[in-house]
């Protein structure tokens, strides 16, 4: 997919430029719990001084505030940290303005073109490096393309680059592996994903609704039950093409009434049980048989997509799957490609975040540029580009 660069912006000396970032990152309280999100763009926000822009006007949203201001979501921490990294890498801070929280304006959600004519104000050029948020039709990102010259920024260009070349060319064999709760968020990712790749390995609360499909009983577990039937045609259509879908063959699961999650004082009993799990007995991670096996898989392919933890690892009892796999994706030899989200930050638990070679900055978004290759930010710009030649 071809997008305007920082390049054809030039010349950008003099000029005033509207920086669109994803700074949406975890907080506990006002501390920055992962500044990945910031560092990253720096490298936009420096070559953008460099070339002699005269000022920058960068803008975020941080957290769910709903149009109203709300102290909880203030950008005073991510401000404090990006003038941090700024400085570190010498650029003239006196030239960078960052917004207070695009969502505390109710227009940024609503597309309001009222609020989009506030953001290009006095502005020259735009920039959106927010791939995270590129799924997002909000004002700040679909809004300033439609006047300004537009390109996206380093982080942006690299996200469409590598997800964009994953289903496109991906080398074989192609393994995707997904987790997390909910099959039915990821169904249209799963029929995507089924066209490109050689196997898919499905683990989490997700995968239980795919050994419904296959008769298995799954206790208390998570399923949804109006998505069985759309589940059991995905295995008869992969294997009509002759690809795998990879379900667990153990699991861990939890007595019934047991206590699980982050910080909780944990209860009840764990078993180790086969693909069925015994009545009201909960399946919260993957077993280890299951775990090396898609280890094996991701180990032994030369292209690997993960998204979605295998199990509740934020609870030390459940985190087994979910290391195994991580591991198994930061030392495979093969190009590894990480979602957002929850996988991020089990890699981030397990210390191997910088072992994958691409960990996207958006959850949602990798998704749906997987799904449907293409973003209402990403179209913005290619019509812009259009538009301004
Ligand atoms: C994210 O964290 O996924 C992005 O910043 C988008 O945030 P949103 O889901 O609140 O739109
Ligand atoms: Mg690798």
């Amino acid at each position: 997919m071809k997008l305007p660069e920082l390049e054809d912006l030039r010349p950008v000396g003099g000029k005033r430029v509207l920086v669109r970032c994803d700074f949406n990152v975890p907080l506990t309280g006002d501390v920055i719990t992962d500044d990945l999100r910031i560092r990253l763009p720096i490298e936009t926000l420096v070559w953008l001084l460099a070339d002699g822009a005269e000022k920058l006007t960068v803008c975020s949203h941080l957290g769910r505030p709903k149009g109203k201001p709300d102290p909880k979501y203030s950008m005073a921490p991510v401000r404090e940290r990006l003038y941090e990294l700024l400085t570190a890498r010498g650029a003239d801070t006196s030239r960078v303005e960052l917004m207070e929280n695009l969502r505390y304006n109710p227009g940024e959600e609503a597309n309001d073109p009222a609020f989009v004519a506030t953001l290009v104000e006095n502005e020259d050029l735009y920039v959106d490096d927010a791939f995270g948020a590129a799924h997002r039709a909000h004002a700040s990102i679909v809004g300033p393309p439609q006047f300004l010259p537009s390109a996206a920024g380093r982080v942006l260009a690299r996200e469409v680059e590598v997800l964009d070349g994953l289903m496109q060319k991906p080398e074989h064999p192609f393994v995707a592996v997904l987790g997390g709760a909910k099959v039915s968020d990821k169904i249209g990712v799963i029929e995507a994903l089924m066209d490109k790749v050689d196997a898919l390995v499905v683990g989490g609360g997700m995968c239980f609704t795919f050994l419904a499909a296959q008769g298995h009983s799954t206790g208390g577990s998570l399923l949804e039950e109006s998505q069985i039937g759309i589940c059991e045609r995905l295995l008869a259509s992969a294997e009509a093409a002759g690809k795998r879908i990879l379900l667990p063959t153990d699991i861990v699961v939890l007595s019934p009434g047991g206590v699980f999650g982050a910080g909780r004082e944990p209860e009840g009993e764990l078993r180790l049980v086969g693909p069925d799990v015994p009545e009201e007995w909960l399946g919260l991670d993957i077993g280890p048989g299951s775990a090396a096996a898609f280890a094996d898989e991701i180990i032994s392919a030369a292209t690997v997509f993960w998204n979605g933890p295998m199990g509740v690892f934020e609870d030390p009892r459940f985190e087994a799957g979910t290391q195994t796999v991580a591991d198994a994706v930061a030392t495979t030899k093969g190009f590894s490609v990480v979602g957002g989200g929850d996988s991020a930050s089990a890699l981030k638990l397990f210390g191997l975040d910088d072992q994958v070679d691409h960990l996207s900055t958006g959850g949602g978004a990798s998704l749906e540029f997987i799904e449907k290759g293409d973003l209402p930010g990403l179209a913005a710009l290619r019509e812009a580009a259009a538009r301004h030649g």
